[in-house]
């Protein structure tokens, strides 16, 4: 029997070190034995990174929250549906930088598109489907800026206001405190190494929470194998 993959997810504001740590998880979990998958939202299949580029496109000014929002999920509907099922369905292992507490951040927190909304595109796109394990990397707006303005020209989103960004990070923790099972805030306001430290214990609890010890994984029991 085919042990299905987990899904992990990391999110935080701009510059708050997702993609650095989604790229240590994603070694870790390699090295554990597992296959893994390594991708991103908005984006991530060849239809969904046509339409993240039309949502980051500092050109596209205006656009309406409505707009914003389901073109979000359309790209999601893509990504889930062609490339993050399959694999989960194949036993491997996702890691995906932002996923839906995202939209709940940033169209929600930020743009104020009342939740209830965004719970019913959720409900359409994934059904029940959620991550196994998110991770959100917190830390001051600020910082979180500051970093990522150092490395390349401002996206639509980087191009908001600090209190836009004060609004996204609010709704993040407001959402990992109604969802401790799921969700673990880290503090990502620290030196790269202590980060992954913080970052890789979470993923090793999981790991562990699903019977599955850090050196390798579980083995399964097989079709035609017998217990003793
Ligand atoms: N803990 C850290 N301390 C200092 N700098 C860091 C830390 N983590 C990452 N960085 C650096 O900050 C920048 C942003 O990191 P990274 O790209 O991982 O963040 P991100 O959350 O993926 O950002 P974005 O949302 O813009 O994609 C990079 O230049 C990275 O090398
Ligand atoms: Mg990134």
């Amino acid at each position: 029997m085919m042990m299905r993959g987990h899904f992990i997810t990391l999110e935080g504001i701009e510059g708050a070190g997702k993609t650095t740590q989604r790229d240590a998880v994603a070694a870790y979990l390699r090295d554990t034995g597992l296959d893994v998958l390594i991708t991103r939202e908005p984006g991530g299949s060849e239809i969904a990174e046509r339409i993240r580029a039309l949502l980051l496109d500092p050109v596209n000014t205006g656009m309406h929250e409505h707009t914003e929002l389901l073109l979000m999920f359309a790209a999601r509907a893509e990504h889930l549906h062609r490339r993050i099922l399959p694999a989960l369905d194949a036993g491997t292992w996702v890691v995906c930088d932002r996923f839906t507490d995202a939209s709940y951040a940033y169209q929600g927190g930020g743009r104020g598109v009342p939740v209830a909304r965004i719970a019913t595109l959720e409900q359409l796109v994934q059904g029940v489907r959620r991550p196994d394990l998110t991770l959100l990397l917190d830390l001051p707006v600020a910082m979180g800026l500051a970093r990522a303005h150092g490395r390349s020209a401002p996206d639509r989103f980087e191009s908001e206001a600090l209190h836009f960004f004060e609004r996204v990070r609010e709704a993040y923790l407001v959402r990992a405190a109604a969802e401790p099972e799921r969700m673990v805030r880290i503090d990502a306001g620290r030196e790269p190494a202590a980060v992954t430290a913080d970052t890789l214990a979470a993923v090793r609890a999981h790991l562990a929470g699903a019977g599955l010890d850090a050196s390798n994984e579980e083995v399964p029991v097989q079709g035609g194998a017998r217990s003793p």
